[in-house]
């Protein structure tokens, strides 16, 4: 459980400082923004866009910013329990808990259902569950095994080495076609876990041999990846393809991003070396191409398609290469990393893409369904954002202490101070963010000097 450091909550125009623990960085003061938008939205979703039936849940938006109202068989529906599971590891607060509960009950019949993404449901709802409380342990943790079971009985084949992605209704993996995509290796984590706590020990092999199988063919030599491989029954490759990206030989921007968290994953759970090898080519290519577009580290939907609006720009992968990166970080200790997840959540807390104010249901706009498809938000989008944020919290670095005096007031380093005018943080080692009450607004650094005793001091504008 992380101990709640800054809580802002920002409400029709109103700012309540409900707890200051700590010494915040800028980006911990993004973070307090983003969070105290992300509870509004998840808030508002239980209870005005689900009416609070753990039946119902959410994919995408529309354009216009609203939920489209699913029941369980969403792939996406364990991402509802799971905003809640990482509200609650966030923040501490049992209200979060309570909702987290009440919709991984609403996903319990996915562990038996033929779906590919038992994995995103089971896992992001249940095992978060289970890892975050340990009094759940004993009512979740046959369902995880149950959700596994259901995936290897249904999907796996060890001539091919693979678990099916696509023909998704089908339940015997040597009949149909045999389509893996590059998504299938986040279901592997539901397989990991399962292998490592109760279930067949096999089950490893099964994971392990799925992410060779997607290196060699799903995975060209530069990192980057096709989307769909399609396997003949003896485990040679029929053909590729793409379904959501630009065309066959193309880079579908989430494909990658699925890629970049899989193999980063796959490694947690094994500590094979080539797995973080593999994680690090595909998060190198990741990098790489967004960066090329331009510099705001959220990539277009296709890497390589024109820049026109059937190439919408995807916030989703970047949520989910910001979180990748915070583990490649915690991995490798290699700062890149962390830069990188900062740059990419910068992004994702700017007006570009948070929807503070926008009228909309989700807590990021900017995702895409796919390539050809307009801006929307999407539920995993939110959810990364927020599980970025919580392994941000894990990472981070305490600043230095610094001290002096500014306007009066004493500074330790990162010193709140609220005027009645305006209210926000001192800060030494980064750009500084206030909020300023009559303007109801964030106000962001000007410029700065250094005084002789080390403090750093802000003119605001406006
Ligand atoms: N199938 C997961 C995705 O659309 O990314």
């Amino acid at each position: 459980m992380i101990r709640k450091r800054v809580y802002l909550l920002v409400l029709a125009g109103s700012l309540i400082l409900a707890e200051l623990v700590g010494a915040p960085s800028s980006i911990a003061i993004r973070e307090a923004k983003v969070l105290g938008h992300a509870e509004e939205r998840a808030q508002r979703l239980a209870e005005q866009v689900l009416g609070n039936d753990r039946e119902k849940f959410v994919d995408y938006t529309t354009t216009g910013g609203t939920w489209n109202v699913k029941n369980d068989s969403t792939w996406c529906s364990g991402f509802v329990p799971g905003i809640y599971w990482y509200l609650w590891a966030i923040t501490g607060e049992a209200g979060w808990r309570d909702l987290a509960m009440k919709w991984t009950e609403g996903v319990r019949s996915r562990a038996t259902a033929t779906d590919n993404d038992t994995g995103f449901q089971v896992y992001e709802s249940f095992g978060l569950g289970y890892a975050f409380d340990e009094t759940l342990r004993s009512n979740y943790g046959p369902v995880l095994l149950q959700g596994a079971d259901t995936l290897v009985n249904q999907r796996y084949n060890p001539d091919i080495g693979c678990f099916r992605s696509w023909d998704q209704n089908l339940t015997d993996p040597y009949s149909g076609l045999f389509e893996v995509n590059i998504d299938q290796m986040m279901n592997l984590e539901l397989i990991l876990w399962a292998g490592l706590n109760g279930g067949p020990p096999e089950y490893v092999d099964y994971a392990v041999s799925h992410a060779d199988k997607t290196w060699e063919h799903n995975v060209r030599p530069d990192g980057s990846t096709y989307h769909v491989v399609s396997y003949n029954l003896d485990g040679t490759v029929d053909s590729k393809r793409t379904h959501q990206g630009w065309t066959r030989d193309s880079t579908w921007s989430r494909g990658q991003a699925w890629a970049v968290y899989g193999y980063t994953m796959v490694y947690r759970y094994t500590g094979l070396p080539r797995m973080l090898s593999r994680a690090i080519r595909c998060y190198d290519y990741f990098i790489r191409e967004t960066i090329l577009d331009d510099n705001n580290y959220i990539p277009y939907s296709d890497f390589d398609a024109p820049l026109d609006s059937r190439n919408p720009r995807d916030t989703s992968a970047g949520a989910i290469v910001a979180s990748a990166a915070l583990e490649l970080y915690q991995i490798t200790g290699d700062r890149r990393y962390l830069m990188n997840a900062e740059a990419i959540l910068g992004s994702l807390s700017s007006p570009q893409f948070l929807t503070i104010g926008w009228g909309w249901q989700s807590i990021l706009g900017g995702a895409s369904e796919k390539w050809g498809r307009s801006d929307v938000g999407a539920i995993f989008a939110d959810f990364y954002l927020l599980e970025a944020l919580y392994r941000w919290e894990l990472v981070e670095q305490p600043p230095a202490q610094v001290t002096g005096s500014w306007a009066g007031y004493d500074v330790l380093d990162s010193h709140f101070v609220d005027t009645g005018d305006w209210m926000g943080w001192m800060l030494a080692r980064d750009a500084p963010y206030l909020y300023h009450y009559g303007l109801e607004d964030w106000l962001y650094v000007e410029n700065s000097t250094v005084s002789d005793q080390g403090a750093w001091f802000y003119a605001f504008r406006p």
